[in-house]
């Protein structure tokens, strides 16, 4: 098997400031896919476009930006923006199951409407300069893996996308366990249906052992690690280098350095919760300091 690419999940609400500051200092990743930027009705101003932004470019690494929301043309101006600022490629977010989200048609809600996806793709494709590559991160479907043939039919039939992630549930499976074996089907179909288009698995791969067996399996172009990845910060490096630290010590070494970026209270909690787990004496031991 030849290398394949390995990408960081996105993460809204995990993935910010201190945090990146901390991923980027320990050079966690390879590459970044920021988490997603919404547009709503307005494009926003470029003081916003770059708080958001900068902190992934501080890292000398490629950096996607993923944009979510209902209206392809403004979608289209902020990546431009976010182009020109020195994201090198555009990911579209048609997978995010929360409700406020999807229940307005943004994200996993695009995937009601399969028959909007290819022009959505080329609008956004055309406000951006000719060599910046646009992706989708898109689900198996919104509650049948059914859909699938028809969804990624309808994004390549826009002639425009040149690499899928793909999160093999549902929208409506939210993050629930899965048998493995649902993973391997879906995304071995997924593969077929790509044709030529690279496809990136996503979901539940906590080992490079699992992830070579998932790409040898299926024929994906890479992986995507989103949750097992923070549960084993140094998990995306031991892909190039076996002898980084394993899960228990890499943990402590990324708290260590997250404890150093004056994150927020909260936020350094809501980070040990992910890190170790509700059940963790480092959890417990946060949420005793914080009510003495
Ligand atoms: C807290 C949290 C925030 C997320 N935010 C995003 C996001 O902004 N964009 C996105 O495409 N996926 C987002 N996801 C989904 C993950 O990127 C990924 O697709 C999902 O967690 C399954 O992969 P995993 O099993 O490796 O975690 C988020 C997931 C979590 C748990």
């Amino acid at each position: 098997m030849g290398a394949f690419e390995v990408w960081p999940g996105p993460m809204e609400g995990v993935g910010r400031g201190g945090f990146i500051a901390a991923v980027n200092q320990l050079k966690l990743v390879p590459r970044w896919m920021t988490p997603f930027f919404r547009v709503s009705h307005e494009l926003p101003r470029r003081r916003k476009l770059e708080t958001f932004l900068l902190p992934f470019l501080a890292a000398d690494v490629p950096v996607c930006v993923q944009l979510m929301g209902t209206e392809p043309e403004l979608i289209g101006c902020a990546a431009r923006e976010f182009v020109q600022m020195g994201a090198e490629s555009v990911n579209l977010n048609f997978g995010c199951p929360s409700r406020q989200v999807s229940s307005g048609g943004a994200g996993g809600g695009a995937l009601r409407h399969p028959e909007k996806l290819a022009s959505f793709c080329r609008t956004v494709k055309a406000a951006l300069p000719e060599n910046i590559p646009l992706s989708v991160k898109m689900r198996a479907g919104w509650e049948d893996e059914n859909e699938m043939d028809t969804l990624f039919q309808e994004v390549i039939s826009s002639g425009v996308v040149s690499k899928i992630f793909f999160h093999y549930r549902t929208v409506k499976e939210l993050y629930s366990v899965q048998p493995v074996e649902v993973r391997l089907s879906r995304v071995y179909r997924a593969v077929k249906l790509c044709r030529s288009i690279p496809l990136i698995a996503n979901g539940d791969i906590s080992s490079v052992t699992e992830a070579q067996e998932l790409v040898s399996a299926s024929g994906c172009a890479g992986v995507m690690i989103a949750r097992p990845w923070l549960r084993d910060p140094y998990l995306l490096r031991r892909f190039d280098d076996a002898s980084v630290p394993d899960a228990v010590s890499g943990r402590e070494r990324f708290f260590a350095e997250l404890k150093e970026r004056a994150l927020p209270e909260g936020a350094l909690i809501e980070l040990a919760l992910m890190l170790w787990g509700r059940d963790s004496a480092q959890f417990k031991q946060l949420i005793a300091g914080k009510r003495g």
